[in-house]
Formats: C-alpha cells, sequence, structure tokens
C-alpha cells in the first residue's frame, strides 16, 4: 500500500510559515526609490460616445507628477486578448461600454492623492442608453459594439438531430428555466501591481496574479517592445479564484505605461471599493433546460439553451462560455444532447474566469432537474445520478470515449455510505415531522470537470520547470504555474520529494518568473498539478538518472541496483553502502556534473469539432459528488448549512491537506454563491455592491460539518496520476445546497443566490 515516500503524506506547507507570521512579501509590501503611485480615471458613464477628455484639472491636484491619456500609449492602444474590444485608454471618438472603461491614467506622489485627483478627470460626452439586462441586449436594438450584442454562440450535438425527435420514447419530459446571478471572487488580498525598469533596462511587473505570461504578454503590447524585455514576477499572492487570471493584466498595463512616461516605479492598488467595481465577476447565466427521461430513470435527452451576460468587454467570455457548453447537460452517459450557450454584451462590469469558469451555473440547473426528475419518479436521488453516471467505455456528452477507469460512480457510493444516506433520510423526516417552522432537507448533485484549457486552449496547454540540486543538497524549483493559497508549491516540492528522495523541507519552490522559464500558460483550470507537477516530474528523473549514476559508479554496480532508501541512496544488495541525497549532492559538484533540469510537459493533440460541438473536449475530467444537509428557519428565511458530504475522484492525492482545503473553501464559496451573494448593479450601470459590509460572503459561523471523501482513479498522464482539484472543489455546491433548501422547503429554488428575502418569497 504504502508505495509513496512523499505523496499522500501529510506535510508542512511550503509558504505557511510566513504567510502566518506576516513575513511574506505582498505587492503592497514592496516600495521602491522614487515610486509614483498611479490611480485610473474611469469614464463613470455606462454608455456612450467620448467627446473629448480634459485633465488641467486634475493636473493641478496636489501631488500629482502627471496625467496620461491615449497619446501616451507607445504600443498597441488594447488590453482584450481574444476579442479586441477593450481600449487600455478611450480616445475621443471612443465607444465608452461601461463605467469603469479608462480615460487617464494619473501619476502622483501617493496612493490617495492619485486617486483624488483622478476624479477631477473630466469628460465630455455624448450619452447613449445603456443595455443593463441580456433581454433587452438580445434584441439588438441598441449595439454595444459592433453589429450585434451575441458575441459568443457555442453548441453541442450529439444523437439525434431534430431536438423534438430527441425525446421521442422518454416517459417523463420536464422543463424548468434557471438563473445563476454574478458572483465575486473575494480574494482577501485586491489587485495590485508594481512596474519598474530594471538594472537590465527590461520592465520588470511585480503584481499579485495568476499568470505571469499573459501580463508579460499585454504589457510588451502596449508598449510596443519585444516579449524579452518585459520580466514578470508574481508576488505572494493572497488568493485569486479565477479573478486573477487576465485581470492583472488590466492594471499592469497603466503601471507599466506610467513608468514608461515618467522613467520611475509606478504602483497600482486598489482599495476594496476600486476592486469590486472594475474587476471580472462570474457571468449570470440564465439557461432553459429539457430533460427527458425512461421510466427506470435513465437520461436519454437534454436540451439546452442558456445566455451568459459577458458585460461590457468579451475579456475570458468566450472560453469561460466553451465551459459552459461542454459541461451543461451534467456528468452523465446521454444519448441526446442538444446545447446552445450565448454570450451576449451588456453595459455592465465584464464577466470573465471564477472558479468553475462557467460551469457552476448550468451545474445548479441540470443537476436541479435531476432532483426534480427523482421527485417525479420517486426514486433515490444518489441511484439516480448512479445509474447515469459515468465509467469506462462510456461517453461524455460531447461524445468524448472515456478509454480509462474513472472514480465517478465511487464519489457516489463512497458517499452514500461515509455520509449513512438511509439514516440521513430518515432523520430528515423525523425531524420535518417534529418541526414546524425549522425544516431540514438534503440536497445532492454530481459533476464532471474537463481538466486544462481543453480542445479550444490546447495552443497555451503546455508547461515547464527549471529543477536545480544545490552542492548542499537543497533544491530550487522553478515553474510557471504560481502559488496563489490553493497549496500548489507544496504540491509542486511532494513531485520532486517523491522522484528524488530529497525531503521535503529541503526543496524551496520559487515564486514564478518569466524571465527563467518558458510560457507555460495560465495557472487556470485545475490543471497546475497536471502540467507544472508532470514538468517537474520530467526534469527530476533526468536529476534521478545522474544521482543514481554517481552512486553506482561509487558502489561499482549497475544503475539498475540502486534503490532509494530514508533519503539515501543505497546498493539494494547491500544496504549498508549508501550515500545520503546530501553527500551526493557534494559529489555532484565536485564531478561538475550540471546538476539542473528542465521539464517540459504537454498533452496529445485532442480532437474536437467545433461546428458540432463533438469530441474530446478535454485530456481528462475530475469527477465529484455532494451531499447536503440544510436547516431553513421558515419565518425568517434563514438557511444553515448543517452538514457537506463532498466525494473526489482526484486520480491521485499528492498534497492531502492541501486536497482538504480545496474541498472545504471551495464549498463554501459554493455555498455563499448559491445563498448570500448578491451583487446589484444601479440604473446608471454601477455596481452598488461596492464592499462587504454589502456583500455578505460565508465566514465561520457558517461553515458546515465536513465529510471528505478522496477517491483515487490514476489518470495515466498525470503526475502518479493526478488530475486536479481546485475547480471541482466548489462546482458542485451551489446545485447541492440549492437542491436542499428547495427539499426543506417543498419548492424548487430556480434561481440563486436565494437570500433570505427570495426565500421568504418562494415560501410564500
Ligand atoms: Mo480559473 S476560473 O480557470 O482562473
Amino acid at each position: 500500500m504504502d508505495r509513496f515516500k512523499a505523496i499522500g503524506k501529510r506535510t508542512t506547507r511550503l509558504e505557511g510559515p510566513e504567510k502566518v507570521c506576516g513575513t511574506s512579501k505582498y505587492i503592497r509590501d514592496l516600495e521602491f526609490p522614487d515610486m509614483v503611485h498611479v490611480a485610473i480615471a474611469t469614464a463613470n458613464v455606462a454608455h456612450g460616445i467620448l467627446k473629448s477628455i480634459d485633465v488641467d484639472e486634475a493636473r493641478r491636484q496636489p501631488g500629482v507628477i502627471d496625467v496620461l491619456t491615449f497619446e501616451d500609449i507607445p504600443g498597441k492602444n488594447q488590453m482584450g486578448d481574444i476579442v479586441p474590444d477593450y481600449p487600455a485608454l478611450l480616445k475621443p471618438g471612443d465607444k465608452i461600454t461601461y463605467v469603469g472603461d479608462y480615460v487617464a491614467y494619473v501619476a502622483a506622489e501617493t496612493e490617495e492623492l492619485a486617486r483624488r485627483a483622478a476624479k477631477a478627470v473630466k469628460i465630455d460626452y455624448e450619452e447613449l442608453p445603456p443595455v443593463l439586462t441580456m433581454d433587452e441586449a438580445l434584441r439588438d436594438n441598441n449595439l454595444i459594439h459592433g453589429k450585434s450584442n451575441i458575441n459568443t454562440h457555442y453548441v453541442v450535438r450529439k444523437g439525434e438531430d431534430d431536438p423534438e425527435k430527441m425525446f421521442e420514447g422518454c416517459d417523463l419530459v420536464l422543463e424548468e428555466t434557471f438563473f445563476a446571478d454574478y458572483q465575486e471572487q473575494a480574494y482577501l488580498e485586491p489587485q495590485g501591481v508594481i512596474a519598474v525598469i530594471d538594472i537590465n533596462n527590461i520592465f520588470t511587473i511585480y503584481g499579485s496574479m495568476q499568470c505571469p505570461y499573459y501580463v508579460q504578454n499585454g504589457v510588451a503590447e502596449v508598449l510596443g517592445i519585444p516579449y524579452s524585455e518585459v520580466r514578470v514576477i508574481q508576488t505572494e499572492t493572497g488568493g485569486a479564484f479565477g479573478g486573477k487570471e487576465d485581470v492583472p493584466t488590466y492594471f499592469a498595463i497603466p503601471a507599466a505605461i506610467v513608468a514608461n512616461k515618467l522613467k520611475r516605479p509606478a504602483k497600482l492598488c486598489l482599495n476594496r471599493e476600486e476592486d469590486l467595481q472594475l474587476t471580472s465577476k462570474r457571468h449570470p447565466i440564465k439557461s432553459t433546460y429539457k430533460v427527458g427521461v425512461t421510466d427506470y430513470g435513465r437520461v436519454r435527452a437534454v436540451k439546452v439553451e442558456a445566455i451568459g451576460d459577458m458585460g461590457a468587454h468579451a475579456t475570458l467570455s468566450p472560453i469561460v462560455l466553451w465551459r459552459s457548453v461542454v459541461h451543461a447537460a451534467g456528468a452523465y452517459d446521454i444519448k441526446n444532447v442538444n446545447v446552445d450557450v450565448y454570450g451576449v454584451y451588456t453595459n455592465k462590469v465584464p464577466c470573465g474566469a471564477y472558479r468553475g469558469f462557467g460551469s457552476p451555473q448550468v451545474f445548479f440547473a441540470m443537476e436541479s432537474m435531476m432532483d426534480m426528475i427523482a421527485e417525479r419518479l420517486g426514486m433515490d436521488r444518489l441511484y439516480l445520478r448512479e445509474i447515469n453516471a459515468l465509467e469506462k467505455g462510456k461517453m461524455t456528452p460531447t461524445g468524448h470515449l472515456l478509454d480509462e477507469a474513472i472514480g465517478a460512480k465511487e464519489t457516489i457510493t463512497r458517499l452514500r455510505e461515509r455520509s449513512d444516506w438511509e439514516r440521513l433520510q430518515k432523520d430528515v423526516e423525523t425531524f420535518n415531522l417534529e418541526h414546524r417552522f425549522v425544516k431540514r432537507g438534503l440536497g445532492v448533485s454530481h459533476i464532471h470537470y474537463g481538466v486544462a484549457l481543453g480542445a479550444m486552449g490546447q495552443r497555451l496547454d503546455a508547461s515547464g520547470a527549471f529543477v536545480q540540486i544545490f552542492k548542499d543538497g537543497s533544491v530550487g524549483i522553478q515553474i510557471g504555474g504560481t502559488e496563489m493559497g490553493q497549496g500548489a508549491k507544496t504540491t509542486m516540492a511532494l513531485i520532486a520529494a517523491e522522484v528524488l528522495g530529497q525531503s521535503v523541507d529541503r526543496i524551496k519552490v520559487y515564486q514564478p518568473d518569466t524571465a527563467f522559464v518558458p510560457d507555460s500558460g495560465p495557472t487556470v483550470a485545475s490543471r497546475t498539478t497536471l502540467f507544472s507537477g508532470n514538468a517537474i516530474k520530467l526534469a527530476c528523473e533526468q536529476l534521478l538518472e545522474k544521482m543514481k549514476g554517481m552512486a553506482a559508479d561509487r558502489f561499482m554496480i549497475d544503475q539498475a541496483d540502486i534503490l532509494i532508501e530514508d533519503g539515501s541512496y543505497c546498493n539494494s544488495e547491500n544496504r549498508s553502502q549508501r550515500l545520503s541525497f546530501n553527500e551526493l549532492a557534494s559529489l555532484g559538484d565536485t564531478d561538475n556534473q550540471g546538476l539542473s533540469a528542465t521539464g517540459w510537459f504537454k498533452t496529445p493533440k485532442l480532437t474536437w469539432d467545433t461546428k458540432n460541438g463533438f469530441g474530446e473536449a478535454y485530456v481528462t475530467y475530475s469527477f465529484a459528488t455532494n451531499i447536503v444537509e440544510v436547516e431553513v428557519d421558515m419565518l425568517t428565511g434563514h438557511v444553515q448549512v448543517l452538514k457537506a458530504f463532498a466525494g473526489h475522484d482526484v486520480g491521485r492525492a499528492i498534497n492531502i491537506d492541501g486536497i482538504y482545503g480545496q474541498v472545504q473553501g471551495g464549498f463554501v464559496q459554493g455555498m455563499g454563491y448559491a445563498l448570500y451573494e448578491k451583487l446589484k448593479h444601479d440604473k446608471t450601470g454601477h455596481l452598488i455592491t461596492d464592499n462587504f459590509n454589502t456583500l455578505t460572503i460565508p465566514t465561520i459561523h457558517e461553515m458546515p460539518e465536513f465529510g471528505v471523501e478522496i477517491i483515487e482513479a490514476p489518470f495515466s498522464k498525470g503526475p502518479f496520476g493526478a488530475k486536479g482539484i481546485g475547480e471541482p472543489a466548489l462546482i458542485p455546491a451551489p446545485a447541492s445546497v440549492a437542491n436542499a433548501v428547495s427539499n426543506a422547503i417543498g419548492k424548487r429554488v430556480t434561481e440563486i443566490p436565494i437570500t433570505k428575502d427570495d426565500l421568504l418569497n418562494l415560501i410564500g
């Protein structure tokens, strides 16, 4: 059983002590001599045409060093990577498309002075009526960008072509419309960057971020300089959750433009209000589902039409909504699938990446349908999922034939045992008979999730690593993937420790730096363990060969007879012949062995037909099941989640505490989406929920009792079989919590978040 030395073993989190002691370097902790502070002057108008910009008054404000406008951009005036619809600074004649569009950058002596002066930038504009709802956007008579407000449309077509014939032979067909609203990432640390022209005379960007390479590319393009002259170093990052995927680029750009003009370091840090108003959210998605089953509960046909609100700029929407289309029909083996997902522009804050990337919204809908079906059939909810679940030899809803063993069904069966499902149901029934105004309910959800960037993002799906062994035996690792609180550094060190036989506390994982590791793609999509992990494994395997070779030479035996035991390389025939890792490292130095190596990991090409949305969407899938018990106060609408059981097929558990952390944190984040976190815009397109006094997120008081089950169905291409857990931790939660609330109150929740007031309205 215990065939692993390091992985799956509990260990101290690598960067934990510094975080706990407060010595970690976050962006706000960094200062440079002669540094200026940057604030962004925004349009403050949701829709219009910019006539002119007046910076005179702003320039006269105390502490102001300069006010920059579009003329100060030396390269491309563009921030949007996929769709060129997001200028770095608007110029007269441009369309204003939301209140947060940039019109000027103010450089001042302090953060507060910069912020104050930014408010003094005046613009003249012709106002247009703002488009604030998806329904209005769809009418297409008030256009935001180009010829239509509909920017994105994806489909999945599987089985029967004719959507009506899909349901022939079904014994039960249910239809329902769902709405899942915005959600804010609510990372602890707001966005922040510093741009410095360094000793090499190149632009160095420090910042809180997930994706240093995105920042590098974006900054080089607006400055019009070679990529080699932009270096990005990630500072310690206090949470991200997708909110620091593309977004930090939109702050690195202003800082870099200012640093370029003034030739001084430029810092741009947002306060919470600015962060909430200017950064992307989870997409509101409205979806209409039609699901048909046979009377044995086999799901036979799923038809979905969904629309996502992209906000004013497409940013990452085209790939977020592709996740929605791939996952919309659920985690089941279904004969007929017909999905359409649209993305529409509105004059509101852009929507983008958020843990789960367009999938929690559709799983909320699909898994609500599954509970509705179970109710109508009088069938056990877990059993309904189990008989429809995916397994080896079956096809996903996009027609991806699963040719490896997966743990989908086990996430269901293991949770049935862990939760004592039969008993749990009886206890809830008994409780409800005894209580009139407090009701309990149970909810279930089951999901799959494509790991990494998938067929639409394969161009970015590769990662590098550089590993060196120092002569004292300590190990330094550089990767392109970032630590943002998820535990990636510890996971990476465990993989290196497993291969090399060195102990984890002798391994250092450095902050990512684009100057030293080739473009490794973004740290997103639950891909870091798989991609950076494999890159490290490949590098370490080369070093292992060298170390084994050195030991074999010393012992005058065959390299194949070297065994690693307790941190030493020994002769498997004569264990007393041994050299510690540290001794070998020192020998490597005297022997000029060059104990460093690089690793580069990519996955085989996926076969995908975009027109029909059919084929191998992702390299592999993680699977998860939730069982949730809630208690609803029928008089106040207060919901308490009492118990949360979560079963996750992670392929292989490398960083065990990291997984528990991800699962518990992810669940609570998804629970917050289902119950509390409502974001509201006013009629002028301003977000009025602009701090944590109005945006309610879960606290320690809302934490349920957890029962976590980790299932290991190894993935052949994963490092030691590992897949991903970052996003699957959250994805099933909104659905299971909403289902539990529906079960408790006896009415169907079709919109989330369902806050106290919404719930009281629904109870009636
Ligand atoms: Mo993540 S939502 O894929 O940045």
